[in-house]
Parts: C-alpha cells; structure tokens; sequence
C-alpha cells in the first residue's frame, strides 16, 4: 500500500512529460484521450467543429487533442489564425501527408499538395487565372450562366437545387476550359459529379483517419468481407482520372488547333515557354484545373442553397433586398455587375450568407514544418492545424446573436457597410482560397438574380399552411442543407419563362 502515492506521482510525471513538448513548455490544453483513438470517442463525427468549440469553451482559443495517434491542433478565433497561419506562414503552409491520396485517385488535388515546387507552380497556374484583376475576365460568363439559371428555375422551379449546381459547374466548364455544357444529362458533368461524390465519401474525416491508419484495408481483396474501403478506393481512381483527363483533353485541342475562346487553360498555354518542363506545367495544368472544379461546386453551389435556405426563413430580409433592388432598377429589370455598389444590402446578405453558416466549417488542415511556441503553448512540428471556421463565425463579441441571419450586423450607424468583408470562411495564410475573388463575384451574381426575380418561401403542409423545411445538413467535409423543400415561385405574377427571355435578351 505505501506504494501507492509513489505510482501515482510516478504515473503523474509520466503524464506531465506526455502533455510536454521539447521544450518546458506544455501543449495546448485539450481533453484527455484514450490510447490509438485518441478523442475519436469523444468527437462528434459528423460535426467535429462543434465538439471543437466545446472543447474550447473552457480551455481557450487554442486547443490539443489527438486522432489515431495524430497530433491535432485546433485554432478557435481569427485572431489566433491569423497570428499563427498568416503572420507565420513559414511554419504553417504544409498540409499533411495522406498515404492514401494515390490509392484514392486525388493526387492531382492542389489542395491537398506538400509545400513544395509542385504546389508553387499550381498555386502560381492559379494566381494568374483567379487573382482579383484576373477574376473579372470571367464576369461575363457568370453573368451569362447566373440567366441561364434563372430560365431553368423558372420552368422547373421544383429543381432549383439542381439549376443552383449545374450554374456552379457550368461556370467554372466555360471559365476552365471553354467548354459550354448542355443544360440536362452533359456527360462532362456528370462525370466529374460522379467523382467528387465518391471521392468526398472516401476522404471524409472519419474515413480517411481509418484509412491512414489502418491502410491494410486498402489491399484486401474485394471479395473479403469489409473491403469496401477497397472498392470505394479503386471506384474513386478511376472516376477522377475521367474527371482529370477528359476535359483537359477537349480543351487542350482546341487550343493547339486554335479554336478555342479564352480560357484557363488557353491563357496558361501562352505562358507555357517561360516554363522550363512543357511536362510538368501540363500536368500542374491539368491537375488545377480538375481541383477548380471541386471548389467551384462544392463550395459555391452549396453556399448558395444556406442562401436559399435563409431567405426562406427570413422573409423580412428577402423582402428589404428586393425592394433595394427595384429601388435601383424597377421591376423588370435584372442587375448586372455594374449595380454592385449601388446595392449595399445585397452585398450584406452576401456576407451574412457566408458567416451564418459556413460551409466549409475546418477548412483544410495546415501542417507545422517545424516546432514553434505561441502564448506559452508549444505546438510541435508534423502537428495538424486546423482553423474552426465554425467557431469563428460564432464568435458572440463579433457577431452577436450568432444564430439568426441579420445582415443589417455589417452596417454602421451611418448606414455606410462595415470592412469586415467576412474573409475567414475563405481560409488563411499562403494556403487562402486561390478561387475566392472568382467565388465572391459568382455568389453576387447568383444572388441577385435570384433575389430579382423569385421569392423564396417555406414549403406548404396539406392544409396549404406554411411550415418550417425539413431537411438534413450533409455531414463530412462540407455542411449545407440536403435536398432542402422550398417554394420557388417568380416575384411577379406576369413574369413567365418568355417574359424572362425577353428582358435577358434585352438587358444582354
Ligand atoms: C464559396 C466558395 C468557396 C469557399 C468557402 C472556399 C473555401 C476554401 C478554404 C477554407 C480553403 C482552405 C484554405 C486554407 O487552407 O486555409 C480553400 C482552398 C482552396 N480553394 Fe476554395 N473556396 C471556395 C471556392 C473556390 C473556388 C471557386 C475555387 C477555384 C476556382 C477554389 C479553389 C481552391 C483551391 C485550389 C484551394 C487550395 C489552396 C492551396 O492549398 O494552396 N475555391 N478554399
């Protein structure tokens, strides 16, 4: 029994030594874990971000936990993020390895590349296609594609979801490689949406923690009782090497014969001589422009359905933007780029959209390249960081009554917009968002069209009573609302599909 004290001080020590780093220094506070799971068992696996801020509420805004032996380091307001990823980004700008990004076909993801030439030139593909002056090559095109939406939505107005997504994906088709993609059934589209749909299955959180870990599952053989992994893997391969190849291959030609309209890809060629290895610019090409695509539909078209879903519930809002709107340019009229600014109440429901709810809510994971120390915390190197874009967008000093939808929050009293432009769903450090110029000018259009022409209301129940949507957020990667029910119905009641055509053709 003497014993006893003397084990626990000695178990104590070892734990002390354990939550050190290096240094005599400890690591961010963060809840115990078990051994090989870490805090898997206490993660909320379909939204970490929320047991993240949990977590967080008691310990600060920095916090530590592991997953399968992976050391996790969690930023919870923007103001650490951008202490650590932007003004130390030195230390901040690698992702971390993922042993299993061959077997699962996404090697060619720039987002996921180490800190290395390959990212360099990828990012650098990008800045001259996506930067902000660049960014505006394409507002024709957004344009032209947000009408286009419009015209679908109002003969079939039951599936605007889908005309919000086939907007997303047929931008970035024209912007990327001038390809102009058919309203229903293209099989460039629906290609590359059959592999983003496997390949955010097989690289969600929860499955590629247990495929990094246990990447033996990857070899069995796909008649062993458990080897989906397996098949989701080899499904997931073969999906993104079409989406990469096929339409890189459509636009590449028509560059060398010449025939295609400016583009990504035909605007990088010009630049190809200044690259020393034709080869790898072309791969890099290739790979960014399969890796705009991800981002251009997930992210955009997603962001766009909270908007529809806050509109629904906020009709107070919806309606205050569309009188802006007519206050500007009447009833029958659609705004264009030009009307930007004259629209500060538009604009404020464009970042109230992005703060309300986030749908990228972690972002994507930095990785220390080196040990550092901030507060007295010590962050080790080869730890993940991850910025909790949730928690950001929660912040109650910033943004009170975080819950309800209140663009009137980004005006000052004398009615002139704030400068919080609300960039942190965008990411931070040398690793921000290369398509954020390109996005934000893809939610405006989108937005104000829509908020031009259609009123957004709940669905109705079978007495003809308004009730709330019901509806399920995705869980993984990205949150927004699954299938969500709305009334989708034109502002006016003369507005038809011929109507609409006419004032497009008018206003083009
Ligand atoms: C609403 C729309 C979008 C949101 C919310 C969004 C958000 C993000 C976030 C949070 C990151 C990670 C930043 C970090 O590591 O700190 C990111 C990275 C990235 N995004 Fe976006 N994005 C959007 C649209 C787009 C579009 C349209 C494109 C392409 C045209 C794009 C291309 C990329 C790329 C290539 C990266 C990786 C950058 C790197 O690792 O160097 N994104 N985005």
């Amino acid at each position: 029994m003497i014993y006893i004290p003397a084990i626990i001080c000695l178990f104590l020590a070892i734990y002390r030594v354990r939550r050190k780093g290096s240094s005599n220094l400890s690591l961010p506070p963060g809840p115990k874990g078990l051994p090989v799971l870490g805090n898997l068992l206490d993660l909320n696996g379909s939204q970490p971000w929320v047991s993240f801020t949990q977590w967080a509420s008691t310990r600060g805004n920095i916090i530590y936990c592991k997953l399968f032996g992976r050391q996790i380091i969690v930023l919870q307001s923007q103001e650490v993020a951008k202490a650590l990823l932007d003004h130390r980004s030195s230390i901040y700008s690698d992702r971390p390895p993922i042993s299993t990004m061959k077997a699962i076909g996404s090697e060619f993801n720039s987002a996921q590349l180490r800190y290395s030439d390959e990212w360099r030139l990828h990012r650098r593909i990008f800045h001259q296609s996506f930067r902000s002056e660049a960014a505006k090559d394409y507002l024709p095109i957004q344009l032209r594609k947000a009408r286009q939406m419009l015209q679908g939505i109002i003969e079939t107005p039951d599936r605007y979801q889908r005309h919000i997504e086939l907007f997303a994906s047929s931008i970035i088709m024209s912007a990327v490689y001038d390809y102009e993609a058919q309203r229903n059934d293209d099989p460039l589209l629906l290609t590359a949406e059959k592999a983003i749909k496997v390949f955010l299955e097989v690289a969600s959180p929860q499955t590629s923690a247990i495929l990094e870990t246990f990447p033996f599952l990857l070899k069995l053989p796909s008649w062993f009782p458990g080897a989906n992994f397996k098949r989701l893997a080899v499904q997931s391969q073969k999906n993104a090497t079409a989406m990469v190849d096929i339409p890189f291959r459509y636009a590449r030609e028509r560059v060398m014969t010449a025939t295609s309209n400016p583009c990504m890809i035909s605007e990088s060629y010009k630049r190809i001589e200044t690259h020393g290895n034709a080869d790898e610019f072309e791969l890099a090409l290739k790979s960014s422009s399969a890796t705009a695509f991800i981002g251009m539909l997930q992210f955009t078209a997603s962001t766009l359905t909270v908007f529809v879903l806050a509109m629904m519930l906020y009709p107070d809002v919806q309606k205050r933007a569309q009188t802006e709107i007519e206050a500007v340019g009447g009833a029958d009229w659609l705004p264009t780029f030009e009307d930007r600014s004259s629209l500060p109440y538009v604009e404020a429901v464009l970042r109230e959209t992005l703060r309300w709810h986030p749908v990228f809510p972690l972002g994507l994971p930095h990785y220390t390249a080196d040990s550092d120390v901030y507060n007295d915390h010590y962050i080790p190197k080869g730890a993940i960081v991850m910025a909790n874009i949730w928690a950001m967008s929660q912040d109650k000093v910033r943004y009170p009554n975080p819950n309800d939808f209140k663009p009137e929050r980004f005006f000052m009293a004398n009615g002139q917009l704030n400068d919080d432009t609300v960039e942190f769903p965008f990411g931070f450090g040398r690793r921000v968002c290369v398509g954020r110029y390109f996005a934000d000018a893809s939610l405006w259009i989108a937005m104000v069209s829509l908020l031009a022409t259609f009123r957004f209301m709940r669905p109705l129940d079978s007495d003809g009573k308004e009730v709330d949507p019901i509806f399920q957020w995705s869980t993984g990667l990205i949150s927004h609302p699954e299938s969500l029910p709305c009334r989708v119905v034109p502002r006016h009641r003369d507005m038809t599909a011929d109507k609409l055509a006419d004032i497009i053709n008018l206003s083009a």
